[in-house]
């Protein structure tokens, strides 16, 4: 049987041997998914040795730069993220690294949640690995502005710099921005700790503008309460995200793409146990 991992440390906590199991019983594909917890200095041999056998991976954090380095050819989209999720074995015996994080994120909003992206003027709060993976294909969306806002600006300015060749991007501190947008995509890890970036509620103008949280939870996350308090259209937390960066990494696998409907429905019941 054909085997899959995700790499990753922690990583007893995944949703995705959960995730593959569900999309191979829908497609009939035969395969095998499981985690694989690599070891936090050694990664390369841990990953050189699964493929000896193994016929893609997943990697999850703290790995994903060195995944980008390990691979042997990279995906645009996983060039200009710097970062690899993805790991595919060619029929040579080399290693394609992609990033299908930014696509699963573009996926949910214009697919599962309908909302084109065209002409829309956007807001990207926080400057990490989660925002340098999505400004590619976001970018590609032809949006009317983009602007990626973060407390330390500095690295805002840097990924503006390395992404206007794409589009229209462009860098702010938090509390430079009062004038509303049609989506706000948070992507600080401030949701971890419970914290909102500190952005004016002039930012939401009540009943239009869309938030998304790259984080999810089993409760709406505090950015999500934040944008429904200040009269959001929508508040959509990131558990899409993750079930359609999951199939775009299938499909690459597989060459068969799932439907992530019903996989997403069952997550979500899941989450609410
Ligand atoms: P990831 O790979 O998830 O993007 P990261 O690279 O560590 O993680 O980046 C975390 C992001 O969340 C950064 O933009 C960080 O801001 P700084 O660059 O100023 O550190 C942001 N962040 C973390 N905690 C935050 C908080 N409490 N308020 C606002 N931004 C926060």
């Amino acid at each position: 049987m054909d085997r899959y991992v995700v790499f990753g440390n922690p990583i007893g906590h995944s949703k995705s041997p959960l995730i593959h199991r569900l999309f191979a019983e829908q497609t009939g594909e035969q395969l095998d998914y499981s985690t694989l917890l690599a070891p936090l200095e050694d990664f390369t041999t841990c990953a050189r040795e699964f493929f000896q056998q193994g016929r893609g991976a997943n990697v999850t954090v703290p790995f994903k730069e060195e995944a980008y380095r390990l691979a042997n050819t990279l995906t645009e989209r996983a060039q200009r993220a710097g970062a690899v999720n993805t790991l595919s074995k060619l029929a040579d015996g080399s290693l394609l690294g992609d990033n299908t994080d930014g696509a699963g994120l573009v996926r949910d909003l214009t697919v599962n949640a309908g909302f084109s992206l065209e002409d829309k003027r956007i807001l990207l709060l926080g400057a990490g690995g989660a925002v340098r993976g999505a400004l590619e294909p976001l970018l590609a969306e032809k949006p009317g502005s983009l602007i990626i806002a973060n407390r330390t600006v500095e690295k805002a300015e840097l990924l503006a710099e390395s992404f206007d060749d794409l589009g229209p991007v462009s860098a702010s501190g938090f509390d430079w921005l009062h004038e509303s947008v049609d989506l706000i995509i948070n992507a600080t890890s401030a949701s971890l700790s419970g914290d909102v970036p500190p952005i004016a509620g002039s930012l939401i103008e009540p009943g239009k503008t869309f938030c998304y949280d790259m984080m999810y939870a089993k409760q709406p996350t505090a950015f999500c309460r934040w944008a429904s308090d200040q009269g959001a259209a929508v508040a959509m937390d990131g558990l899409g995200m993750l079930a359609e960066q999951a199939a775009e990494a299938f499909f690459l696998w597989r060459g068969v793409r799932p439907d992530t409907v019903p996989v997403l429905a069952e997550l979500r019941r899941q989450l609410a146990l």
